[in-house]
């Protein structure tokens, strides 16, 4: 639409090729609201009177309106939200809408347009993470004496209880949260007044704008604050990463609900049939919860390698930014939501967990420690009772109905008490350990702070 120097029109295979109109749109609020505090301070610098302020205030809001009950018609010829938007001002208005692009570059609008848009779904996906870890926490309550065996190696390990198993994840997703908090901080500060790259002549109050947008200070360098996309890598790092948490989880359930272990039953909403096999059901929120989470570290990838080679400070391939991180945010946003419902929904079969929890085995762990309990040196213990569960397999004789004193001297008649789960879990009571109590009082302290 403003031709200036040049005289031919853009070629349309450019047009479509360069157009980000068809996904930046919904940057639109934060296009606006950049607009009408950049407008206002334009008007306390005695660039616009109070009449032509409010009159682009007006203009800008009517759009927004517009927009977002479907009645503006976005135009590929102008390229994206910030000349779409500017374009209709001016043909609503007239020539006052075009002083609104004064001591301004588009540069500077998108960055401070991609930090609001940040920092608004940072504190959605904060609050859908925040219901999931309290779904997660009324199931570790149901489930907090429901003794099952924990895994190493994917091999049966020593005994824990699915209240602690479900508790693990809602400490990962307190760390998700903090994470994105993190950048939420370092990203809050207003790029406004950067211009193209190196400012302007003409000086606008940029602390005042940035106050009235809600940041918490100003960008220091304008070449920094043009060509910085940290603040996107950060947040699609931190989604990345709570998402691979989500398919971690996911692979527990998906294990858990195959008849070989037979721990979880998820409801029939969440669940799928085969149009084959009609026994089938499966759980399909689970592995796509997994595979999506290889798009979430995708788009990570895809915004670093993209950020690799560019000379400062702007260049147009910074455009690419947006369609990693919408469909990030989108995609994150989705799989928790999901997942909250899944797993409230989700039932333990605790007779399942509880058999496999049963095998002695697992508490071989807890038989050398009655051993160096009795003044036997561990590694010495670890070998005892390594010999004995060796015997027990040879023989086929439960470790607990050995004659573990046939087997060496330093085993005691008391020390076949250990071969009580209740017991084995009452005694872990250091702080993090799996002690009914302490899940119990774990439950509490996560409803406090949730
Ligand atoms: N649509 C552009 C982007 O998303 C806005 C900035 C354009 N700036 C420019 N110098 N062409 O990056």
């Amino acid at each position: 639409m403003w031709k200036g120097r040049f005289a031919q029109d853009t070629s349309s295979l450019v047009q479509q090729f360069s157009e980000s109109i068809s996904y930046d749109w919904r940057l639109f609020p934060h296009d606006i609201a950049g607009s009408i505090a950049h407008a206002r301070a334009q008007m306390r610098a005695g660039l616009l009177t109070a009449e032509e302020f409010s009159q682009i205030e007006t203009g800008l809001r009517e759009i927004e309106t517009d927009i977002r009950e479907g009645r503006f018609e976005f135009r590929a010829s102008l390229e994206d939200i910030h000349m779409n938007i500017e374009a209709e001002l001016i043909k609503r208005v007239g020539a006052v809408g075009g002083k609104l692009h004064t001591a301004r570059s588009r540069n500077d609008q998108v960055a401070t347009d991609t930090r609001l848009f940040c920092r608004m779904e940072i504190d959605g996906i904060i609050g859908a993470i925040c219901a999931l870890q309290w779904v997660m926490v009324d199931q570790a309550e149901k489930y907090a004496g429901a003794v099952m065996p924990g895994y190493t190696h994917l091999q049966r390990g020593q005994p824990v209880t699915m209240g602690h198993h479900l508790l693990a994840y809602v400490e990962m997703l307190q760390r998700d949260r903090g994470r994105l908090l993190d950048c939420r901080k370092r990203l809050n500060v207003s790029p406004l007044g950067s211009g193209a790259l190196a400012g302007s002549t003409i000086n606008l109050d940029r602390a005042r704008i940035a106050d009235e947008l809600g940041f918490d200070g100003v960008t220091h360098n304008s070449m920094d604050a043009i060509a910085d996309r940290d603040y996107i890598a950060e947040l699609l790092f931190a989604i990345a990463l709570c998402g691979v948490h989500l398919s971690r989880l996911s692979e527990d359930l998906i294990l858990w609900c195959s008849s070989e272990f037979g721990f979880v039953s998820l409801s029939d909403a969440h669940t799928t049939g085969s149009s084959l096999m009609p026994q089938k059901k499966n759980p399909d929120v689970c592995e796509l919860t997994r595979g999506k989470t290889g798009r979430l570290v995708g788009n990570l990838l895809n915004l670093l390698v993209s950020l690799k080679g560019l000379p400062l400070t702007y260049n147009r391939d910074l455009q690419e930014d947006k369609p990693p991180l919408f469909d990030s945010v989108d995609t994150l946003r989705m799989v928790l939501e999901v997942n909250a419902e899944m797993i409230a929904a989700m039932e333990m079969r605790e007779e399942k967990c509880l058999a496999a929890a049963g095998d002695p085995l697992l508490l071989a762990t807890d038989l050398a420690d009655a051993l160096v309990k009795s003044g036997v040196p561990f590694r010495q213990a670890h070998e005892l009772v390594g010999k004995a569960v060796a015997e027990s397999l040879k023989s086929g004789v439960p470790l607990h109905q050995l004659d573990l004193k046939a087997i060496d001297g330093a085993f005691s008649e008391e020390m076949g008490s250990v071969f009580s789960l209740e017991r084995a879990l009452a005694a872990r009571t250091n702080v993090g350990a799996p002690s009914i109590e302490n899940v119990k009082r774990e439950i509490e302290r996560w409803r406090g702070c949730l």
